[in-house]
């Protein structure tokens, strides 16, 4: 695992970035793992000016969600559906026919949960892989005591990830207790991962992932096992390696 340490958040989503870009621009058709959240604003920031600078484009790019809530509407602004069209599809310019978001309004959500990771497979898998890091230590929507083997399936949200996600809604009780997440197992199938952190709030996730043991209840500690994981975090969220 490669650890970077820089000074500020906005040269973490920089540095981010360019390892992005730099897969798309070999590979033009690339499968780009795409997450929501806080974290990788600063990402999806800097591909923006890298597209608008003609340095790489992501038209011919595909796109996979990692995660979405189950039980709202596909239009509610927050769900990942609506987030993934804003902050990524439009802004980077993908074609919104080639990038797909677990459907959490599914009848039949184990089936599409299943549907989901075969499609991935079916796109030649993920290329690179952009991460977050929940504050206890989730990525994905794979709350701690997550197997390591799993695939995309339904998970119920821990309550801390419940309160941590309230600022998206009108209250606590609006957020949902239910989503659908690429499995552990499914995340580590990509051929790159990058996990980005800043602040305070994600030390201890970050250390227990990187420096702590493997360990289910601290599910981005699978990251040890990937071949090719990257973690770009600032000085703030590095405070405790
Ligand atoms: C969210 C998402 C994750 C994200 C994490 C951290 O609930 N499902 O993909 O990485 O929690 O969120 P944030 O980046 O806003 O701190």
């Amino acid at each position: 695992m490669e650890i970077i340490i820089l000074p500020t958040s906005a040269e973490v989503g920089r540095v981010a970035a360019a390892k992005i870009a730099s897969v798309v621009a070999e590979k033009p058709s690339a499968v780009v793992g795409l997450a929501t959240g806080s974290s990788p604003q600063g990402i999806y920031a800097d591909l923006r000016r890298r597209v608008e600078a003609g340095e790489v484009s992501f038209a011919a790019a595909r796109g996979f969600a990692l995660d979405e809530y189950v039980g709202i509407p596909l239009e509610h602004p927050e769900s990942y559906a609506s987030v993934i069209a804003r902050d990524v599809v439009e802004p980077l310019g993908f074609d919104p026919s080639r990038v797909r978001v677990p459907d959490g309004r599914a009848a039949d959500l184990a089936f599409a949960a299943k549907e989901y990771d075969a499609a991935i497979r079916a796109a030649g898998g993920v290329d690179v892989q952009i991460l977050g890091i929940g504050a206890n230590g989730h990525i994905g929507f794979n709350e701690p005591t997550s197997s390591f083997a799993s695939r995309t399936r339904i998970k119920t949200l821990a309550p801390s990830t419940r309160e941590a996600n309230a600022r998206f809604f009108d209250s606590l009780d609006d957020v949902p207790t239910h989503c659908m997440t690429q499995g552990l197992g499914t995340i580590l199938e990509a051929r790159e991962l990058v996990l980005v952190a800043q602040g305070s709030a994600k030390a201890d996730a970050v250390a227990a992932a990187v420096e702590g043991p493997l360990s289910s209840f601290v599910p981005g500690s699978a990251l040890q096992l990937h071949e090719h994981a990257t973690v770009v975090v600032d000085e703030e969220a590095a405070a405790g390696l």
